[in-house]
This record gives structure tokens, sequence and C-alpha cells, in this order.
């Protein structure tokens, strides 16, 4: 109630000004700034499994002694750092080639667009993990993050109310005007070996404002149109990635059109519940009208692959398996057969601002840990087996 009627907007400002002074310092007290934010280390069965080895085979190793292994703690344990893992990794590959995943230069880079405009459909939850998952793989990942409400950043420990300053984002690199930055100026390192990201911010509004204003303009550089910005910057990075994961927002706008352009392959998230399902129909008939107007404008819409994936799945639940199979029988093999199990574990770790792959197992109730990591797991390899049948399509 405004009894003392204070003007609205003010009162607003007010309450803005009072949450953002709290959630400041309560991110403060929760998570450590991005600089602090460190990635735990793996048991040797873990490394192991990212590798693609046995653990025994970790051991005979070891026996070499040529430092490639970590010695054992005092515990009697070895713990590998990732930058380790990827050491042992491509130390194998100097006998065995395929023990580095990367791709070859005549094996395109894969954009991965995560998108549906239904809130809360674990875009970003996808996105994050995925992108984690191709690092902790091997391969050079890109995450962007592409909402301005900057979820994803946030997982990757960084607050843009205190982290991101103008032009840090990947607006600054697809802004029409003359003071772009190159898209190198925005990419920032993780502590995550071999995943760099782009954060977000509000910044990112301005994009969804100035393209009405670029539309309506006399310039005509096919370079500049809305929809080729972001696949224009990426351009400049591509020798140095193998697949950059983009977290769109949900809307259908220009910044997610753009990204739908830049894309080599399309990932929709949905949460299997009628509402949910009407909302995607909705969803994939405006895009189906907005991309034709791309691609009659000269858009390249040339995909590997486009999945649905089935998220926050309660197999148990009568409705949503309904649901789950009426999707499976509409559109076969493009929905995934792995789903992302809806687990505390994912809430609960989100709720630190971690990943399933951050939290250390030993923090949660074991069982509940290992089905949702598998879980995950099955979702990623099935999404990464897709990615290498898109290069070796290539390759033939
Ligand atoms: N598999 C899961 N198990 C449990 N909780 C989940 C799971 N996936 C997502 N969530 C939770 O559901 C909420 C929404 O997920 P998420 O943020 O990934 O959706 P989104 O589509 O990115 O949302 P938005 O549209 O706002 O960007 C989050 O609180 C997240 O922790
Ligand atoms: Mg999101």
């Amino acid at each position: 109630m405004n009894d003392h009627k204070t003007p609205i907007d003010e009162m607003i400002g007010l309450d803005s000004q009072i949450l953002s002074a709290q959630l400041h310092e309560l991110s403060e007290r929760l998570f450590p700034p991005s600089a602090e934010k460190e990635l735990r280390t793996f048991s040797s069965a873990e490394a192991a499994a990212l590798i693609g080895i046995t653990d025994s085979y970790i051991r005979q190793l070891a026996k070499n002694d040529d430092g490639i292994i970590p010695p054992k703690k005092a515990n009697g344990r070895r713990e590998f750092t990732l930058p380790q893992i990827h050491d042992l990794r491509r130390y194998l590959a100097r006998s065995k080639p395929q023990y580095l995943p990367n791709r070859t230069t005549s094996q395109k880079l894969q954009t991965i667009a995560v998108t549906n405009f239904k809130g809360g459909s674990g875009k970003t939850t996808t996105a994050i993990h995925l992108a984690q998952y191709l690092a902790l793989r091997g391969y050079r990942v890109l995450a962007l993050d592409l909402d301005p409400q900057a979820s994803m950043s946030a997982m990757l420990g960084c607050q843009p109310e205190f982290d991101v300053s103008e032009d840090q984002t990947i607006y600054g690199a697809i802004k029409y005007d003359e003071d772009r930055v190159p898209i190198k100026e925005v990419i920032r390192k993780t502590y995550f070996a071999g995943l760099d990201f782009i954060p977000a911010d509000l910044e990112l509004q301005e994009f969804e404002q100035d393209t009405p204003m670029h539309l309506a303009s006399t310039d005509r550089d096919p370079r500049n149109l809305f929809f080729m910005r972001i696949a224009e910057a990426l351009k400049q990075v591509e020798e140095d990635y193998d697949v950059v994961v983009i977290d769109c927002p949900p809307q259908l706008g220009y910044l997610t059109l753009a990204a739908l352009s830049a894309a080599t392959s399309v990932l929709i998230t949905i949460h299997p519940q009628m509402l949910d399902v009407a909302s995607m129909s909705q969803f994939l008939n405006m895009t189906s009208n907005l991309l034709r107007v791309v691609r009659e404008a000269g858009g390249n819409l040339d995909y590997g692959w486009m999945s649905y994936l089935i998220t926050r799945h309660e197999p148990n639940d009568g409705p949503q398996a309904q649901v789950a199979a009426f999707l499976r029988s509409l559109f076969s093999d493009r929905v995934l057969t792995a789903t992302m199990l809806k687990s505390t574990a994912v809430s609960d770790s989100g709720l630190s601002n971690q990943t399933l792959y951050e939290t250390r197992p030993e923090t949660m109730h074991r069982r509940t840990y290992d089905r949702a990591v598998e879980a995950m797991n099955s979702v990623n390899e099935e999404i990464e087996k897709r990615i290498r049948q898109t290069w070796e399509r290539s390759e033939s």
C-alpha cells in the first residue's frame, strides 16, 4: 500500500535501490567474485571417464613416473585439476590422436542456439551444462550469454551489476555504430579451462531498440543486416573455438533472430506440460514466419540439426509422460532420447550459482547426485554425438 502518496515512479526507484544494495551485500557473502571462483578437482575415476580411459590405465601410467599423473594425496587418493586432465589428454594423443576431440580445419565451428520463448523452460541450465560438459571433454568452447537477465553470466561467477560495464557484452561487438569493439575484447576467460564466455547485462536490450532505427536507415551493407551481426562478430574468433553455445533470452526479438542466423544448430528446450507445448507451438509458428523473412533477405539458415530437449522431466508423472510421448510421436528422433531429469541436485546447485559439474559429489545425497549427473551426461553425450556427426558429414 502506498500510504505516503509517494509518486509510483519514485517508489519503484527506491525499491530498486534498496533491493540492489541488499543483493550486493548478499552476493558478496554468498558468491565469490569471478576472479576467485575456482573449479573443484576431479577424482581419478572422474578424470578417466572424461578422457575415455580406465582408472586402471591411470594407475599404470602413474607407474611410469613421468609427471603426467599427479601424485597421491595424504588420503591416498589422486586429484586432477581440469588443466591436468587436458594435459593428460594431450599426452595420450601423441600416440592416439583421437584423444583430442577438436575439429579439423575442414570441419566448421558449431554454433548451438539454445532457445524457446517460454520463460523457465530450462534454456540457461541446458546451455551452461552443455558448455561446461564440452569443455570438460576437451573442446574449445565459447559460451555466449544473450539474455539481458544474465543468468548464465551469474552461473559463471559474473555479477552483471558489478562486473560488467559499457561495451563488455556482445552488444559492444554487434552494435551498428562505428564505436563497435572487436569481439575479442568482450570475451572473458573463466576458471573452467577450455571455456571462455561473453557476459550479458541490460545493455543488450539496446540492440532491440537500435534495430528498428537501423532498418529505417539507408545502410545497406549486407554485413550490417541485423541478423548478420552475431555471425559477423563470431567470424573474427572462429579459429579459436570448436563450439559456441548461445543462451537465448525468453523472447523472439532481434537478438534471438540474430542468434538463430548465426547458429549452425538449434536446441529447443521444452518442459513437458500441455500449456508449455501450446506456447511452443506459437513460438514455432512465429519463428518460422520470421525466419522465412530472414532467409528471403539472404540469411544463412543451413542447420546441421534442430532438436527438442525435454527439460525438468519427471518420468513418473503421468501427464508429463503423455506430453513427452506426444512430442516423440510428432517429431520422432528430433526429440533427444535423453531428457533433462528434474532433480534437486540441479536446483540446489543453482542456488549457489553452481552447475552439477562444479558441485562436489560429497556435498549431496550421493544417489541424487549420481542420478542427476548421469542424466545430464546422457543429454550432453547425445548432443556431442550430433555435433560430431555434423563434422563427419562435412568430411565425406
Ligand atoms: N533439471 C532440473 N531440475 C531441477 N530444477 C531445474 C532443472 N532445470 C532447470 N531447473 C530450475 O528451473 C528454473 C528455470 O530454469 P532456467 O533458468 O534454466 O530456465 P530458462 O529457460 O533459462 O529461464 P528464462 O526463460 O528465465 O531464461 C531454475 O530455477 C533452475 O534452477
Ligand atoms: Mg535463461
